[in-house]
């Protein structure tokens, strides 16, 4: 090889790398960052006086805060995916409760958004156990959250989840467990994920 093709060579390696990089990483990263909170315009105010989407008030929770951690460390992620895709690359709009609220028709496929509010996005990788995006609406009850953390066999003898036990200690007081905190904590952050909030009508046209 003669020097001329080494240098050859090594361009095209450079470019290789560097247009993946910059279309993958670098414009997203310039064009996502710089993103404001967008207000609803009069008259399409949504439940509970949230005023801008995302819903900045969400960054406060700092037990939910706690839970994510715990819901890393526990791995997961590893079965649960938190994303629901457009439809074009897979068919989680058709399956029951996926998108979040279907009979208040507010479910919806996920925006890059909806995890502005999150320190980091659980996002996962597999799906052995079904998208928690919106669990939230799914599990109403921490007796029902906790009884699938610690004993998912109980409600599906089938289940393919794992048993959390060793977030619970048996209660001294005879039969029955008793959630750690880092059970409740974990419970916290499960009824909080929602990813439906409506969607402001100047957010999908665009500016
Ligand atoms: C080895 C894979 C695996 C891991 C790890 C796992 N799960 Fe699951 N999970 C499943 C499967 C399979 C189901 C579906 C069967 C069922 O409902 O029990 C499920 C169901 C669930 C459900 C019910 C979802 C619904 O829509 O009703 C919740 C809640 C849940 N998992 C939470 C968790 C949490 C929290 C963790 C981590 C502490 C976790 N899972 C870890 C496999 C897993």
């Amino acid at each position: 090889m003669n020097s001329n093709n080494f240098w050859k060579l090594l361009g095209a390696l450079g470019a290789a790398f560097a247009l993946p990089w910059l279309t993958l990483i670098v414009i997203p990263f310039i064009s996502f960052s710089n993103f404001e909170p967008v207000a609803y315009a009069e008259g399409e105010e949504v439940d509970g006086g949230v005023l801008s989407y995302p819903d900045r008030a969400l960054q406060r929770h700092g037990a939910s805060d706690y839970g994510r951690k715990i819901y890393a460390a526990e791995g997961c992620s590893y079965c649960h995916t938190q994303v629901v895709r457009p439809t074009y690359a897979g068919p989680d709009m058709w399956r029951p409760g996926w998108g979040g609220r279907e009979e208040e028709k507010l479910a919806r496929e996920t925006q890059p958004y909806d995890y502005s509010t999150e320190a980091f996005a659980l996002l996962g990788y597999q799906r052995i156990g079904q998208d928690l995006s919106n669990l939230g609406h799914r599990i109403t009850t921490r007796a029902l959250m906790h009884q699938h953390l610690s004993d998912p066999k109980s409600l599906d003898p089938d289940s393919g989840m794992p048993a959390y036990r060793h977030l619970y200690t048996e209660s001294p007081y005879g039969k029955g467990l008793l959630p750690t905190p880092k059970a409740e904590a974990l419970v916290d952050y499960l009824l909080s994920l929602k990813k439906d909030q409506p969607l402001p009508a100047e957010y999908v046209t665009g500016r």
